[in-house]
């Protein structure tokens, strides 16, 4: 089956190239001609464990292609993803224009020699589903091999009798059909989770495109394909559950998936404030209460709340989807709040601990929303770092992986990036732990603390052992407990 990925940002280029790995003829397009041409050259432009071998080994056997030209590279495929982003606007809502002109640019391009599937896979409000059908239809109306079709021989006029029987027997759906096919991969286990998923959800209203996107997926579905050696299948992991449900459906399981997981962080964190005034340890209590198969210990971290690209975008897309229906969604709205509030937590503990934030230099140990990925997209670390700095604080930071792109993406932050972590140490008054890298988990604290003005550590992620670093002489100020 031949696929078109279009957008090779982490979804598109994760899936296309996982696709490609399970024998599929994948063509992935993007408009940035940079990453385009680092892919045709066999580098991921993304930092995401596992995915450049992966990609090399398609341009290597031949069934994985890039291109920054729409038109050309989909026309072969029988399924093609949609997988641009949808970056909120300041009111919250969804950014749909990059959908939009994907979804004309398919409808004017495509030739009509077969119907093919069009698969949402960006998270899109409820009804994107119809709204890209319709969008597909006005490409399909400027679409030379369309238009020639509805008006039939040179002869005829469009409005001539057999032209107008023609255009009303014409469905742009004969041609193209859409599909819901939301993403739940998270970054820094993309490819496991793309290989070994807890489900795979198809919306669809047309049995055809669930059918076909099965199809597309059967070696996940039946776990018949070989495991790369970089992403091994889990044991005892044989199946995959499949929901095959009507667009607007598959549109609002995505949007809930992501709403439920912030407002479980966020619940954490509410908790982990209230058990720091009571006296209780936030850790001791999510093992108490997340033993309970009703809740389960994951999501239930206390810290400097959440980000990344997709929990802060989606819940306030969600919360302006409810307001379009006249309903204030007040439990969304909380989890929002608690969170904003939560990013500050780590200021007040530098307060409480050094008294004086003017002058005084503070290492960020960690700057990415999350280990193993370099998105800084509504990374905590970027507000604590620009409320530090107008307190009129030094700050420092190292990031495994994530230095670069914050130098890049953020110029205007005056951060000095370290090489590594007694770089960062060096002259710090205290340091905040903003991303659990596994990497500061196990170090030398005291070797650490002698490169330090003050020994203080605020850790942000309730990452290490207080006694250890107690032992080791510091002031440490966890989250919650
Ligand atoms: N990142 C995640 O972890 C994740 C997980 C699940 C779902 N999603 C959703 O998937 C979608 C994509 O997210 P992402 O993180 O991959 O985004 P991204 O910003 O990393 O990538 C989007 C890509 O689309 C490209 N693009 C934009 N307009 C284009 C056009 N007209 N033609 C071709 N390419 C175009 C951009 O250049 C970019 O490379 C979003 O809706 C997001 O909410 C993301």
């Amino acid at each position: 089956m031949k696929v078109g990925v279009i957008g090779t940002g982490y979804v598109g280029l994760v899936t296309g190239t996982c696709l490609a790995y399970l024998g599929r003829d994948v063509t992935c397009v993007d408009i940035d001609e940079r990453k385009i041409q680092m892919l045709q050259e066999g580098r991921s432009p993304i930092y995401e464990p596992g995915l450049e071998q992966l990609i090399q080994r398609g341009i290597q056997r031949g069934n994985l292609r890039f291109s920054t030209d729409l038109g050309s590279s989909v026309n072969g495929a029988d399924v093609i993803f949609i997988a641009v982003g949808t970056p909120p606007l300041p009111t919250g809502k969804a950014d749909l224009s990059f959908v939009k002109a994907v979804a004309h640019e398919i409808g004017r391009s495509i030739s009509l020699e077969k119907r093919r599937i069009v698969v949402n896979k960006s998270t899109v409000p409820i009804g994107s589903g119809n709204w890209v059908e319709m969008l597909l239809g006005e490409g399909l109306n400027q679409n030379p091999a369309w238009r020639e079709r509805m008006v039939g021989d040179a002869s005829e006029t469009q409005n001539s009798p057999l032209a107008v029987r023609r255009q009303n027997a014409m469905q742009p759906k004969d041609y193209l059909l859409v599909a819901s096919n939301p993403e739940f991969l998270r970054e820094g286990s993309a490819i496991n989770d793309t290989f070994y998923p807890d489900r795979i959800v198809i919306g669809a209203s047309d049995q055809f495109a669930t059918e076909r996107l099965r199809a597309l997926y059967d070696p996940i579905i039946e776990q018949t394909f070989n495991p790369p050696a970089s992403a091994p299948r889990p044991a005892g992991f044989t199946a995959v559950p499949v929901v095959t449900t009507d667009l607007a459906s598959a549109e609002m399981i995505k949007y809930a998936a992501n709403a439920f997981l912030a407002t479980k962080i966020s619940f954490a964190n509410e908790i982990a404030n209230i058990c720091e005034r009571v006296g209780a340890d936030i850790k001791e209590v999510v093992r108490g209460f997340g033993l309970d198969n009703r809740i389960g210990p994951r999501f239930l971290n206390a810290g400097v709340g959440w980000g990344g690209s997709c929990f802060g975008k989606d819940v306030a897309a969600l919360i302006d989807i409810a307001r379009e229906y006249s309903y204030e969604p007040q439990l969304l709205g909380s989890t929002v709040e608690v969170n904003r509030r939560q990013r500050n937590v780590a200021v007040f503990k530098l307060q409480e601990s050094l008294k004086i934030i003017k002058g005084k230099t503070i290492g960020l140990m960690g700057l990415a929303f999350k280990p193993e990925t370099d998105d800084l997209r509504d990374a905590p670390a970027l507000d604590i770092a620009r409320h530090l700095l107008e307190m009129g604080a030094r700050i420092k930071a190292y990031d495994p992986i994530a230095n670069q792109a914050c130098l890049e993406k953020y110029p205007e932050l005056k951060i000095e990036y370290a090489g590594d972590i007694s770089q960062l140490a060096e002259d710090c008054d205290a340091l905040v732990i903003v991303t659990e890298w596994e990497e500061f988990r196990n170090l030398d604290w005291s070797q650490i603390g002698d490169l330090m003005k003050n020994r203080v550590m605020i850790d942000g992620r309730n990452l290490l052992d207080p006694e250890i670093l107690d032992a080791a002489g510091f002031k440490y100020r966890g989250i919650g407990r």
